[in-house]
């Protein structure tokens, strides 16, 4: 059967948050990734995700229903397995086999980190540890999803960028006199790339703490899948850290939906509503920008924008784009 899957072997072969898990419940949710109608669901055995098509006359999977741990087609009722196997046509003579065609394509479905991660290809590698979820001292809270008009990548790369939080979260994150960065080691390995011990002046303390003045926050910050990076801050001087983590989904090459987490060890008597009101705040300001940056695609030829020597986590991210041979979100 036809595909509308955007062609990109790494992508397609990687995992993707594309949806809350707390939110996926009794009934199949229909969601697009790499331009592929994904139908998601869960049942007694977990959570499935399989071509959100019919193959009888391609309706939408996902605007049916289960019904005992089995997903049926709106249309004319056809009843798919947890395999995708059609086992029931409801206009066809009980008795009557049913042809071994009839099914939609299973894809690799797993439930973590409070998301739910779909691999519409063959999964190259398990979905990475993340230790911070495993630390009882951190409280994650699930923030967004957010949708966003530009590229997954575009996305990415704002997130391994230091000099914008002194302009686009002008007060929240930092402040224009205080604009100047650092050097900047990459750190490459090779799944990963990442900075570490990034002091960054902010005249206004993280949201939670209870400090008043100024702070220099201890940054580190890596990109562990291509459309996948988190960051920690740290207060060196009350350990107080801060991880975000954000996966963004690729819908199209030029449309995505980002899911965050951000999990803190500090400001437990803050209401959680705070954090995720904060976190929307910011994100909206980074949304604002990258929505209107062109080309839209993530250009990995380094002569078409202009690289300065503060960009040198952005550029080596691009280069590992690159060396992956990434197709969808780059130029
Ligand atoms: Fe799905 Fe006919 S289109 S049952
Ligand atoms: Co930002």
């Amino acid at each position: 059967m036809e595909s509308y899957r955007l062609q990109d072997p790494v992508l397609e072969n990687d995992w993707h948050a594309v949806y809350l898990a707390s939110e996926l419940q009794d009934s199949p949710i229909g969601v697009t990734l790499l331009g592929e109608r994904v139908a998601i669901y869960r049942t007694k055995k977990g959570v499935h995700a399989c071509r959100d098509l019919c193959i009888h006359r391609g309706t939408m999977l996902s605007r049916g229903w289960l019904e005992d741990d089995i997903l049926v087609c709106p249309y004319h009722g056809w009843k798919y397995d947890t395999t995708g196997q059609c086992v029931c046509i409801p206009a066809q003579p009980k008795g009557e086999n049913i042809s071994a065609r009839a099914r939609t394509e299973m894809y690799g479905c797993v439930e973590k980190y409070g998301f739910i991660w779909v691999c519409i290809g063959d999964p190259a590698a398990e979905l990475p540890h993340l230790e911070e979820f495993d630390n009882p001292e951190f409280r994650p809270l699930p923030c967004g999803p957010y949708k966003v008009s530009a590229a997954a990548t575009r996305v990415i790369e704002n997130f391994t960028d230091f000099a914008h939080l002194m302009f686009v979260h002008r007060n929240l994150l930092g402040h224009p006199d205080y604009a100047e960065l650092p050097d900047i080691k990459v750190v490459k390995e090779k799944d990963r790339i990442y900075i570490e011990n990034i002091p960054i002046f902010q005249p206004v303390a993280h949201s939670g703490s209870d400090k008043k003045e100024g702070t220099t926050y201890v940054y580190r910050k890596e990109v562990y899948r291509p459309l996948s990076a988190r960051l920690s801050k740290t207060d060196p001087a009350n350990g107080q850290t801060l991880w975000i983590m954000l996966s963004v989904q690729p819908v199209t090459a030029e449309e995505c939906v980002v899911f965050m987490v951000v999990s803190r060890n500090y400001g437990f008597d803050v209401p959680d509503e705070n954090f995720v009101h904060f976190q929307n705040m910011v994100f909206d300001q980074d949304a604002r920008i990258i929505e209107t940056q062109k080309p839209e695609l993530l250009p990995l030829d380094l002569q078409v924008e202009l690289n300065h020597k503060v960009d040198i986590f952005s550029v080596a991210y691009r280069r590992w784009l690159n060396e992956l041979g990434v197709v969808v979100g780059t130029v």
